[in-house]
């Protein structure tokens, strides 16, 4: 194990407010993390900040007139203090507008540009002469190249994932001014991605526990072949760049911001009064660095910023990078343009932050896309927060209070349930810490609560309130052991829910604050004086989520959501499609094809016989989940080779707008025809 560990969460843009798509993709899991391991007594901290640089904060300039610098000052500000709120314990929230962050990142290139890395390249780039100015990025909308979508971005398509140059986009327009741009000759600085390709290759491959979802994105972006990726832009706003000649360019921003880890870190131990700090975390072996990130920066903390790291030398790489996969919202993506969003600070107004961190660490996506929707938050809190949970703490802590007046009584001749009971407590650990020291948070807290169902149903098989009456010692024994698994869920459940912990923790009297390892089955001992407390967690009325869906659609409606459906193909001939052989089939086994970013192999059965067939739904189904699963079938499909593969048919699946994928399901029996 590593003598230390220094966690960093995606620096979030400070051009917007936050809203739960960024905290179930980093900061809620960073967090999860960041607290089991100080709770372990580990050495950790967890580094975040402003990303105050960037197009998409000047287009809010030459669009609205509103100067970048009050932007990123309000958000800078606005973010920070949400966080908190919500109880994201950073022990450093920097800003890459501040004069440490500038040198640091100016020391980074100077550097590389020293030793030769970068590669100075002349290229035509995109410019509008109308606005006098080259348009990188987000500065050009247009069709992807690759899927064909109309409002891809000059750096990435939003639909198909796929990284592109302005260049690339077909039908190019300037989003400053709606016109087509011109070609214009400029020159700039290029990471060559393609030449150092095999050394970041040996490196990704060497990695251990890394997420399927991670590696996958990394190895098909490799074998695809990198492209070298330029570190300057023709812009104003951002870290110059310090070379004479270089007027006017500043540092690409994904180029900075995760420099922006490194400076906040040096900006933390100037605050902790010993300034040479910040090398422990970054500069020694004995360091695991861990980033959370959302999957849309995969390429950039995986690829760039490790060569970048490499390249520089003296520094830590990556140990792991769990990025999670996106949350949608109430089935459908979240959108910020369109306000389809609930954001962070308006939650606040309305409920506690600990219900929330519990919802979405029970949903967040971290195999697949996720979904949050107010039914679901209020369910989880309804069932499973108050009646397994609340109730567990709330019914042990009254009849203690009431039969043994609100002392814990000794645990004396206890039976084979008390004993298992209490075993429970050091099993469930082992298994909570599993989970978490893996990155699944979601089996993590699964597991926590299976603590307190643990509890509950221990409580209502030893029945208390009959004991008392003819068995006052296995009655004091439910107690004993009840108070025992309270005491242990106020430290387990901690990282997830901080604030309600405490309050239990006060009702049980530990006033000194417990960690991990003093989680056992003797931590509150005889005769204590615990409390009765109050009901920890209030169920959710229906009509209170009503007004948060009526809220939702509010919001969005005023900014109404054009669906666009997929044209009509032309009229086709009814024998070409009676020609097509569909039947029911049975999903029997599905399994995962490492080397394929998108396809799993099915087994299906037609009743009169078995297939294999290939189907590109990775990102949308695990494995699991689809066994037993009838579908629709083409069944006389040319078979086609795919990974070494032969596909023996296709499976029909409906695709929403988001490119969400839907299997065609029916009752009907195997092998049935379909028509
Ligand atoms: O995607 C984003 O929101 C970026 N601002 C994340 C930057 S992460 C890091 F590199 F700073
Ligand atoms: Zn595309």
């Amino acid at each position: 194990m590593s003598k230390r560990t220094l966690v960093t969460s995606a620096l979030p843009y400070a051009n917007g407010p936050i809203h739960l798509g960024h905290l179930a993709g980093a900061y809620l899991p960073a967090d999860l993390y960041t607290r089991y391991k100080r709770l372990r007594g580990e050495d950790i901290i967890h580094i975040c900040g402003s990303d105050e640089h960037g197009v998409p904060i000047t287009i809010a300039e030459e669009k609205k007139g509103v100067k970048p610098q009050q932007i990123v000052d309000e958000f800078h500000e606005r973010n920070k203090k949400v966080f908190r709120e919500f109880g994201i314990d950073f022990d450093y929230y920097g800003r890459t507008s501040s004069k440490l962050h500038h040198e640091t990142s100016q020391d980074f290139f100077k550097k590389l540009n020293e030793k030769g890395i970068f590669v100075k390249k002349k290229e035509k780039q995109l410019f509008d002469q109308e606005a006098n100015m080259f348009l990188p990025d987000r500065y050009v909308t247009g069709t992807c190249p690759v899927c064909g979508h109309e409002e891809a971005y000059g750096d990435q398509c939003e639909k198909c994932g796929s990284s592109l140059s302005p260049v690339e986009l077909i039908k190019p327009k300037s989003v400053l001014t709606g016109n087509t741009p011109v070609t214009k000759e400029t020159e700039h600085w290029y990471l060559p991605l393609g030449k150092l390709q095999p050394e970041i290759e040996s490196w990704i491959e060497s990695r251990v526990g890394w997420k399927a979802n991670v590696l996958g994105q990394c190895r098909s972006w490799l074998k695809e072949g990198l492209n070298d990726r330029a570190v300057t832009r023709d812009l104003t706003w951002g870290v110059p760049v310090p070379l004479e000649g270089a007027e006017n360019k500043v540092l690409y921003v994904w180029f900075d911001a995760p420099i922006g880890y490194i400076s906040a870190t040096k900006e933390w131990a100037i605050e902790k009064g010993d300034k040479e700090r910040w090398k422990t975390y970054w500069q020694d072996d004995e360091t695991s660095l861990i980033h959370f990130i959302g999957k849309d920066n995969i390429v950039f903390h995986c690829i760039m910023f490790p060569l970048t790291l490499m390249k520089y030398g003296e520094f830590v790489l990556p140990e792991n990078v769990p990025a999670n996969e996106f949350l949608n919202l109430e089935g459908r993506k979240l959108s910020t343009s369109k306000g389809w969003a609930v954001w962070l600070e308006d939650y606040m107004e309305s409920f506690e932050p600990d219900l929330l961190r519990y919802v979405l660490g029970t949903t967040l996506p971290e195999t697949k896309d996720s979904d949050f929707s107010w039914k679901d938050f209020q369910t989880r809190i309804n069932s499973e927060l108050a009646d397994i949970l609340g109730n567990f703490i709330f019914r042990t802590l009254s009849f203690t209070d009431k039969y043994f007046n609100g002392m814990v009584p000794e645990l004396l001749n206890p039976g084979e349930k008390d004993l298992s009971a209490l075993n429970e407590i050091a099993q469930a650990k082992a298994r909570i810490s599993e989970s978490y020291d893996r990155f699944r948070f979601r089996e993590a807290i699964a597991e926590t609560m299976n603590l307190a169902r643990t509890g509950n149903k221990y409580f209502t098989e030893t029945e208390p309130w009959k004991t008392r009456k003819d068995n006052v010692e296995a009655c004091g024994n439910t107690l004993y052991v009840s108070i025992q698994i309270c005491a242990a869920l106020s430290v387990l459940f901690r990282p997830v829910l901080p604030n309600k912990m405490k309050e239990l923790a006060t009702s049980l009297n530990l006033t000194e604050e417990l960690n991990w390892n003093d989680v056992t089955t003797k931590m509150i001992k005889p005769e204590t004086d615990v409390k009765a407390g109050n009901i920890l967690f209030a169920k959710i009325e229906d009509d209170v989520v009503d007004a948060e869906l009526e809220k939702l659609k509010e919001s969005s409606e005023s900014d109404e959501i054009e669906k666009k459906y997929t044209p009509l193909k032309k009229t086709a001939d009814y024998n070409n499609f009676a020609n097509l052989d569909l039947r029911v089939g049975l999903i029997t086994n599905a399994e995962d094809l490492p080397d394929s970013n998108k396809l799993l192999k099915l087994t299906i059965d037609l009743g009169f016989e078995t297939r294999t067939i290939l189907a590109g739904i990775k990102n949308v189904y695990s494995p699991k989940d689809i066994i037993g699963r009838k579908v629709c079938v083409v069944a006389n499909l040319e078979p086609k080779k795919m990974m070494g593969i032969e596909s023996n048919g296709m499976v029909l699946m409906a695709e929403e707008d988001d490119g969400k994928l839907h299997f065609m399901t029916t009752e009907a029996d195997i092998g049935s025809p379909v028509f």
